[in-house]
Order: structure tokens, then C-alpha cells, then sequence
């Protein structure tokens, strides 16, 4: 049965597409079966992808019920996906009803045993997607600038997992922070580095020992639609990105026997 990785935090600009977007390319690279879904209504992920946002089936059409999950899969060179469209955005106005937080778990169930990673792109916020994206993961990934907003966003995600631990995902785990857009060579840089190291530690949160440095070529292949791996393979992201594959293997982020 596959793993499900959600990346998500409250932030927006802070990575998580292009977190998504990288593993993604990473564990197929690697010979794994890898999903993306893309939940946010901005589809970022589906067009650095060049996934059809427009006239195929989307996750918005799937968790409205108007398709199955299996035919709103795009086969892209980088990796399999299911889209996401503006529509998403409705979500929240469109479903009221009790149980709305397990649409997605629901949703992805009858594909789990196709792949062996789903990754989850998540929007910025803590709405209804987010919660549908975390309600759905056995474990999440959360990106982090380092700055001191983004310290202070550290706590509140922290409470978000709670709740949902709580009330939809007891089994929700934090495979850790990364650090992202991570230039070791500036002093502001390797304070918040420490200080989150010790929130983290305060809090029982992993954090990965890779960051991801600041790379251009990543946000080059993204505008071009190409898989940033094939794209750029020397860069500091890409080699920061697959560091992170391998830390997570190590750290037990291995096929799951769910
Ligand atoms: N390591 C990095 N170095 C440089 N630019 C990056 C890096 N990671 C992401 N970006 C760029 O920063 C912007 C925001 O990243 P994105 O992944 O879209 O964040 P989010 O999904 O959290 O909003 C994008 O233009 C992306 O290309
Ligand atoms: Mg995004």
C-alpha cells in the first residue's frame, strides 16, 4: 500500500509546490510508482507538470463525486497526476455537510494500492483542503523560509496537526520541517536554523538535517514545464532535494505496510 505525503503549512511562497513537485520527480527518478495530486486552486504543481487544468477531469470533479478517481489520473513525463482547477477554490462554500474532511482519504482509497508514493500539494491556509489533504496522509512535510514569520508559524501548524490528530487522523505523523530557500552563508540564516532546532526539539518535531539552498534553475523548469531533475541535475536544489530522498528513506519514509 502506498505512503501518502502531504506538504503542507499555513504559509504561502514557502516551497510546498516545489517540495511536491521535486519528491515527486525524486521517487519516480528512484523507480518508485508516484502520484501528485494537486490540491491547491492556484495548480501550480499541475502546470510546472503540464497537466490539463482545463477539459480533463480534475480533484475538484473527484471529490464532487462527478468523476472517478481513476480517470481524473494524467499520465505526465514527470509523473502521474491528478490536476487541480480554480473550481477547487468552492470547496469550502460547496460542501457544509459533516465528513467533508474525509473526501480526499475517501477519494484516494480505490488508487493506493496503484502507487507507492501520493504526494499532496497543498494550498496556503488551514481550510478545508488542507484538512482534506492532512485527513488523507499518513505523514506531512512541512517547508519553512528562514525567517522569523516563519518561526512564528511553527506553533499554529503545530496545533493544526493536533486537531486533525484529534478529530479526523489520529495516525498523522510530522516527517519533519525543511528548510527552504536556505543560504548557509547568512548570519540571519544560521540563527533562525538554530532557533528552529530548538522549537523543534521543544515540540517533538523532526527537522530534516537537509535545507534546500536558493536555486534558480527549480524555478526555471517550473516556468517550462520540464522535470527540474532532467532539467537541471547539478543544481544546489536538485542535489539538496535528492539529499532529502535519501534522508527520508533512511528515516523510515519507506513504502508503508498500511
Ligand atoms: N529553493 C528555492 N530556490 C529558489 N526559488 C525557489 C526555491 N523553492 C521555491 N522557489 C520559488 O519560490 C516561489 C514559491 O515557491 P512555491 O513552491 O510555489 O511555494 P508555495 O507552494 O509554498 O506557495 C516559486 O516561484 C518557486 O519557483
Ligand atoms: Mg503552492
Amino acid at each position: 500500500m502506498s505512503k501518502i505525503i502531504a506538504i503542507a503549512t499555513q504559509k504561502g511562497g514557502v516551497g510546498k509546490t516545489t517540495t511536491a513537485g521535486a519528491l515527486a520527480a525524486g521517487f519516480k527518478k528512484r523507480g518508485f510508482r508516484v502520484l501528485a495530486v494537486d490540491m491547491d486552486p492556484q495548480s501550480n504543481l499541475s502546470f510546472s507538470m503540464k497537466a490539463d487544468s482545463e477539459t480533463c477531469a480534475t480533484i475538484y470533479h473527484v471529490l464532487k463525486g462527478e468523476a472517478r478517481t481513476q480517470f481524473a489520473i494524467q499520465h505526465t513525463p514527470v509523473t502521474d497526476i491528478i490536476a487541480s482547477n480554480m473550481l477547487l477554490s468552492g470547496i469550502e462554500l460547496e460542501f457544509t455537510d459533516k465528513g467533508r474532511e474525509f473526501l480526499l482519504r475517501d477519494a484516494l482509497a480505490p488508487v493506493r494500492e496503484l502507487y507507492d508514493y501520493i504526494l499532496i500539494d497543498s494550498p496556503p491556509g488551514i481550510g478545508v483542503l488542507t484538512v482534506n489533504a492532512l485527513t488523507a496522509a499518513d505523514s506531512v512535510i512541512v517547508p519553512m523560509l528562514p525567517d522569523i514569520f516563519s518561526l512564528q508559524g511553527i506553533a499554529q501548524l503545530y496545533e493544526t496537526v493536533e486537531n486533525v490528530r484529534r478529530r479526523s487522523n489520529p495516525r498523522l505523523s510530522i516527517a519533519g520541517i525543511l528548510l527552504v530557500k536556505y543560504n548557509p552563508r547568512t548570519r540571519i540564516a544560521r540563527e533562525v536554523h538554530g532557533t528552529v532546532e530548538m522549537i523543534s526539539k521543544n515540540l517533538g518535531i523532526p527537522l530534516f538535517r537537509s535545507c534546500i539552498r536558493t536555486c534558480i534553475a527549480m524555478t526555471e523548469a517550473q516556468s517550462l514545464q520540464h522535470d527540474m531533475i532532467e532539467y537541471a541535475p547539478n543544481s544546489t536544489g536538485v542535489q539538496d532535494y535528492l539529499a532529502l530522498l535519501d534522508e527520508m528513506m533512511e528515516g523510515g519514509i519507506t513504502v508503508g505496510e498500511k
